[in-house]
């Protein structure tokens, strides 16, 4: 009864995306009651596209021409072909974020770690099975800052049959939330690199594309995006953060929510009134429409940043939910019914990010039950963060880059993956530091030394090993969160910490029953964060922050994962198709 809602929803939302022939082919697939996975067919044009926000037009990439771009469904064990044509002047690629890809590599999509890019007038399709997985995760390109325009959700509902664990939704609604510049993104980076300084912030955050009634240059309170809610019922949200450099507070005025599932896995429900999303998160949340009829309640999306020197765009987004009126029972919002506002938290409000990240636990039912791996083979500590390498032409005669274990990452020109499939020489080198190089006060002053290295340095793990990493912020230049993700895994986050982590004390405070399973998890600003995962995926796996800054900056390894011994064990072959260099 609720599925058949929710595939006639979905058929709704599909028919609104792309074309018949796609919405066919999804209706049929839909009609289908066994619960093995079906194959469902996807078509991404990569185009060109004028959009007009915040006063100005200029043209940005797109999927389709949507900003943001259209929600992919799916079902857990479907499998999925997404065809990527690329009909712009520039390089291309898609990454699906949080999916974990097991054993296909080569449809992961970060350019020149498991692929080269899609040149211009060619296409790849992506194919891959979704596995284990259900929730919200999000799609978006893996080159330069293109994913800064090309970016959108990606939806993996249960099997057919299979209810959520927790209280079915009426409706349900995808909320992208994002960043907007005026000029391109490109552009911004660019000149930022020549001059070895950041770049500039945004100039609007953006709710599903769109600034709202408080940006500049908004015509009425009724501006931006409306979320239409009747009242009695249930709604699921399904938040994405697909900002390139900020991490960002969201609420909803008047109303708590309760979070039921991050990055496409089940949490243990609990209720709170501001939820947080670094780039790469995802959160579902349940949205309880008990207030009035008729009313209509601000949303925001505002930035969360606790490190003083660094610049963020401060601007809140905003967006309305609207109750329909009894009357009518119309769905339009009467221009005349109060708005109930609600005030952001202030942006450094480390107690409502921690409130937030500290109440998260995996569901661990028996159903869906926590696998931490309770010892580790590998035992790694990372550190993340900034430094500075001289730099002749640059404004202050040096550049501010960034690195793992003080290794900035080179990236290569020959995809990784297939170096290491077809074990290609002189591509990377597989000696990734397990540890600093040298082991300093890391969130207090410093080395005197803030250059880093330079280098295409791997680091290798033994199919099934079970690794434990700590990732330790640095206070080199200045302490800041980093939202680490890595691609191919879920990881456990078994403890965090502020200052030093410390191998005595700190392991005492692990949480190894029930921590909650995630693909990118923020390193506090001046702390540590410890996660757990067994390599059971073998491949090329890319690790860095989603700060897109930052990954620019160099702030990114990749661990190879070997083959095992068993018959699906070992990396499938590459596709026909796979883009050359
Ligand atoms: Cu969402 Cu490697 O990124």
């Amino acid at each position: 009864m609720q599925t058949r809602e929710g595939e006639r929803e979905r058929g709704k939302r599909k028919r609104r995306m792309s074309s018949s022939f796609w919405t066919f082919l999804f209706v049929f697939s839909s009609l289908a009651i066994y619960s093995e996975g079906l194959t469902r067919h996807y078509k991404f044009n990569v185009v060109m596209r004028n959009v007009t926000r915040l006063c100005s037009t200029k043209p940005i990439v797109t999927v389709n021409g949507q900003f943001p771009g259209p929600t992919l469904y799916a079902r857990e064990d479907d499998t999925v072909l997404v065809k990527v044509v690329n009909h712009i002047g520039h390089d291309v690629t898609i990454h699906w974020h949080g999916v974990r890809q097991l054993r296909t590599g080569w449809a992961d999509g970060p350019a020149y770690v498991t692929q080269c890019p899609i040149q211009p007038g060619r296409s790849y399709v992506y194919n891959f099975t979704l596995t284990g997985q259900r929730g919200t995760l999000l799609w978006h390109a893996h080159i330069t800052w293109m994913r800064s325009t090309v970016h959108g959700a990606l939806v993996i509902l249960p099997k057919l049959g299979v209810p959520y664990p927790f209280t079915q939704p009426h409706q349900e609604h995808v909320i992208v939330l994002a960043e907007w510049w005026k000029s391109d993104p490109e552009a911004v980076i660019r000149e930022a690199m020549k001059a070895g300084r950041p770049p500039n912030v945004s100039d609007a955050h953006v709710i599903n594309g769109h600034a709202g009634a408080l940006s500049t240059c908004s015509s009425s309170s009724l501006d931006g995006f409306t979320l239409a809610v009747e009242k009695g019922k249930k709604y699921l949200l399904r938040v994405i953060n697909a900002a390139l450099n900020e991490d960002l507070f969201f609420k909803v005025a008047g109303h708590r929510m309760t979070v039921v599932e991050v990055d496409a896995a089940y949490t243990k429900p609990f209720s709170i009134d501001t939820i947080l999303l670094a780039p790469g998160q995802t959160t579902n949340v349940l949205l309880n429409a008990d207030k009035t009829a008729g009313g209509r309640y601000l949303l925001t999306a505002s930035p969360f940043a606790d490190s003083p020197l660094v610049a963020v765009d401060n601007r809140t987004a905003t967006a309305t939910l609207h109750y329909a009126d009894i009357v009518s029972s119309s769905a339009a919002p009467a221009a005349a019914s109060a708005l109930t506002t609600t005030n952001p938290p202030p942006m450094n409000a480390t107690h409502v990010a921690a409130a937030f990240s500290d109440a998260l636990r995996s569901l661990n039912s028996q159903a869906y039950p926590a696998r931490v791996p309770a010892t580790v083979d590998r035992s790694l500590l990372f550190t993340v963060g900034l430094g500075a390498n001289p730099c002749a032409n640059c404004i202050n005669g040096s550049r501010v880059v960034a690195g793992v274990n003080n290794v900035t990452f080179v990236m290569p020109t020959t995809a990784l993956l297939q170096a290491h499939y077809y074990n290609l020489s002189g591509v990377f080198t597989d000696d990734f530091p397990g540890r600093p190089p040298v082991a300093f006060n890391y969130t207090g002053s410093g080395p005197r030394n803030v250059a880093t290295e330079q280098g295409t340095r791997l680091y290798r793990l033994p199919y099934n090993a079970t690794v434990g990493l700590v990732l330790q912020d640095t206070g080199i230049i200045g302490p800041e969160s980093h939202p680490l993700h890595l691609h191919g895994y879920n990881f456990f986050v078994i403890g965090k910490g502020s200052g030093n982590y410390d191998p005595k004390t700190s392991p005492a405070g692990f949480n190894l029953v029930d921590p909650v399973e995630r693909n990118t998890v923020s390193v506090p600003s001046g702390g540590w964060t410890a996660i757990r995962f067994r390599a059971d995926n073998p491949g090329v796996w890319f690790m860095h922050c989603h700060f897109e800054v930052h990954m620019t900056w160099g702030l990114k390894m990749a661990f190879i994962v070997d083959d095992g011994e068993g018959p699906e064990q070992s990396i499938l072959p590459p596709p026909k198709d796979l883009p050359a260099c």
